[in-house]
């Protein structure tokens, strides 16, 4: 199947072409796919204003990103290039519901039939989920993948930011045509317990069937089937795109960051400014391999947060950057006593 849109970008032919593999995950998306929203087709990457970063206790500029997509974008893989190449944790909200319904807990019962179907989980209970994660991650480079999907959660997020004076700084929207990650999904190959993707194709395991860094078995996630997808990017289309059109906005406001104070300063003594106004970044990513996307998302992060370390450490490098495991470590640390 191809898919091409027309110049103004209001309108779509499809033309199909007969490929036995994916007739059945075409077919489900067809009707869907044509009454996707044109704001979700730009491609805008625009040069980067430095002087308008946020920055933390140490003045460097913080990634505060999510990583929007549709279904299959490639939102994990790239997250998963992301932080084993730079100092940054991801938290994927489609992985932690995985982990939350596999060990049966008070969330993943309520999440399951839901994710099964292809639906969305409540707002509240998914901001409480990332919430108590993202928490604990002040002065850190972070994505956040699947999350916010309504505007509802954008509205939640940006004000739960906001309150901890840590604002988004970046939303990358990975624009991949529909008939490309249609392929994508009935060949992708998933380790559950770490949330590591593999695609038979793109990215295959080094031995077919197994994880490459534990040797468990792999397995097709249960929502990754034609009728389920097709829900999937139909949710997609109708209720996760408008976030594109609220964060374009929001990328117009700039929000100035409050006042410092000298811990010792009398209340009613005047406080400065002392850092620049804080701007989000939009930008949209269009491509269809990764020799295109990835080297334009990389060239995005390393204008806009040249405080961004690579990773040296082998050790490091092997571990899974993931938040939970940012998270224990800390609690660990919390727990030992104090010297
Ligand atoms: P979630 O797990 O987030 O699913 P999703 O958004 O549908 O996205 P996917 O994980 O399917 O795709 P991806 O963009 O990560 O692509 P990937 O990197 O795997 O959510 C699952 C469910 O949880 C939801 O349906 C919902 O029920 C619930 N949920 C989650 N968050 C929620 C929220 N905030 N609110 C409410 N409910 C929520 O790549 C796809 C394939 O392509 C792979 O095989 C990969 O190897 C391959 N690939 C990737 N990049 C490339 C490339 N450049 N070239 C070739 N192949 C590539
Ligand atoms: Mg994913």
């Amino acid at each position: 199947m191809q898919i091409t849109r027309n110049a103004s970008l209001t309108q779509m032919s499809i033309r199909i072409r007969p490929n036995p593999r994916l007739s059945a995950w075409s077919a489900a998306a067809r009707s869907i796919a044509s009454s996707s929203p044109a704001s979700l087709f730009r491609n805008s990457l625009q040069p980067v204003a430095h002087d308008e970063a946020q920055s933390d206790s140490k003045n460097v500029r913080m990634l505060r990103m999510i990583m929007f997509g549709k279904p299959g974008a490639g939102k994990g893989t790239l997250s998963g290039r992301l932080v084993k190449k730079y100092d940054i944790l991801s938290l994927s909200t489609g992985d932690l519901l995985r982990m939350h319904i596999q060990d049966k807990t008070e969330i993943g019962r309520m999440a399951k039939e839901i994710v099964a179907h292809g639906g969305l989980v409540p707002d509240e209970l998914m901001l409480q989920v990332v919430t108590s994660k993202l928490d604990h991650l002040h002065n850190k480079h972070w994505i956040l993948d699947g999350f916010p999907r309504t505007l509802a959660q954008g509205e939640l997020l940006n004000t739960h930011l906001n309150k901890q004076n840590t604002p988004l700084s970046l939303v990358v929207n990975l624009d991949v045509p529909d008939d490309i990650i249609l392929s994508r999904i009935s060949d992708r190959w998933v380790h559950l317990p770490s949330g590591r993707v593999y695609n038979l194709s793109y990215n295959p395991p080094k031995v077919e069937g197994f994880d490459d860094e534990t040797g468990e078995p792999l397995t097709k996630r249960p929502d990754d089937n034609p009728e389920i997808f097709a829900r999937r990017l139909e949710k997609f289309y109708s209720t996760t795109s408008p976030l594109l059109d609220f964060y374009a906005r929001l990328s117009q406001t700039r929000i100035s960051p409050p006042p410092h104070r000298h811990p010792h300063q009398h209340p009613h003594q005047l406080a400065f400014h002392t850092k620049p106004p804080h701007r989000l970044m939009v930008q949209s990513i269009s491509g269809t391999t990764s020799d295109e996307i990835w080297p334009q998302l990389e060239r995005v992060l390393k204008d806009a947060f040249p405080g961004l370390k690579e990773r040296v450490d082998s050790a490091d490098i092997r571990r899974k950057h993931s938040l939970s495991d940012a998270i224990a470590a800390a609690s660990v640390a919390a727990s030992m006593p104090s010297k």
